[in-house]
């Protein structure tokens, strides 16, 4: 059996003391998180303030980015080598705002989930289609190119070690969640791709479900068969509407 792993991204959002009060509001209702997984992936100069905060918790914490290169002269970026060193267990790459507004090919994201293996960080890979990709029928081909930079370049194995969030693009921050049948398929689609090259990995490796994921839709995604779980953006912003998220997972 897979265990359910609930991750909040909160992207560009909150400040010091934001972030302190709402790791404090997460760790004081964990109690009734059952089953999940949980982990927390704050903005990179809040990482200190959670590892502090989760320090002997079992809630984890991870990066929304690494860099593609190990160090040198690549001025703004950070190296899965120093979020390790922040105690993070996860590590976020390729997210649908980084492709757009990074310009992040799968070449380097594939890089990039070979930087965050190789310190022992686990890659959250996250695939996904556009709103025009979806309308042109294209939704198949564009997860399967997203999970091919990885499982081509790198192997199964590499999948099987990290994480596979599926959002859909048009589903992102919008409102405008997937039906749990749309996000199953896609999931679904996924993991028979995984199993092509090996079962047991594909058997194993999660598959989370991003995109508008609410407390009120929550049970329902996570409740189909190739669902594993979620990556919440604007709900991961409230511990109230993240731990009804986790609890119900
Ligand atoms: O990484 C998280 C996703 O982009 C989902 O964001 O829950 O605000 O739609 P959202």
């Amino acid at each position: 059996m897979r265990q359910p792993l609930v991750a909040g991204n909160w992207k560009m959002n909150g400040s010091k003391a934001d972030a302190a009060d709402l790791v404090n509001g997460i760790k004081a209702g964990a109690g009734n998180i059952r089953k999940a997984e949980v982990a927390l992936c704050p903005p990179f100069p809040y990482l200190p303030i959670v590892e502090n905060l989760l320090a002997g918790s079992s809630i984890r914490w991870g990066s929304q980015d690494v860099s593609s290169e190990t160090d040198g002269a690549f001025t703004g970026q950070v190296s899965a080598r120093m979020i390790h060193e922040f105690g993070c267990t996860y590590a976020i790459i390729g997210h649908s705002e980084r492709r757009m507004f990074n310009a992040e090919s799968d070449a380097t994201i594939a890089k990039k989930y070979q930087q965050a293996l190789a310190v022992g960080l686990t890659p959250i890979l996250c695939v996904g289609e556009s709103l025009e990709e979806r309308e042109h029928g294209k939704t198949e081909e564009v997860v399967a190119r997203h999970l091919d930079a990885v499982l081509e370049g790198i192997g199964a194995e590499a999948i099987g070690s990290g994480v596979i969030a599926y959002e859909p693009v048009w589903a992102i921050g919008t409102g405008v969640t997937a039906t749990p049948e749309q996000a199953q398929e896609v999931h679904a689609f996924l993991r028979q791709r995984i199993a092509a090259k090996s079962q047991a990995h594909a058997d194993a490796v999660r598959i989370l479900y991003g995109g508008s994921m609410k407390p009120g839709n929550a049970m329902e995604l996570i409740g189909q068969g190739d669902i594993d779980g979620g990556l919440i953006g604007g709900a991961a912003l409230k511990a109230s509407d993240f731990l009804a998220i986790c609890a119900a997972a």
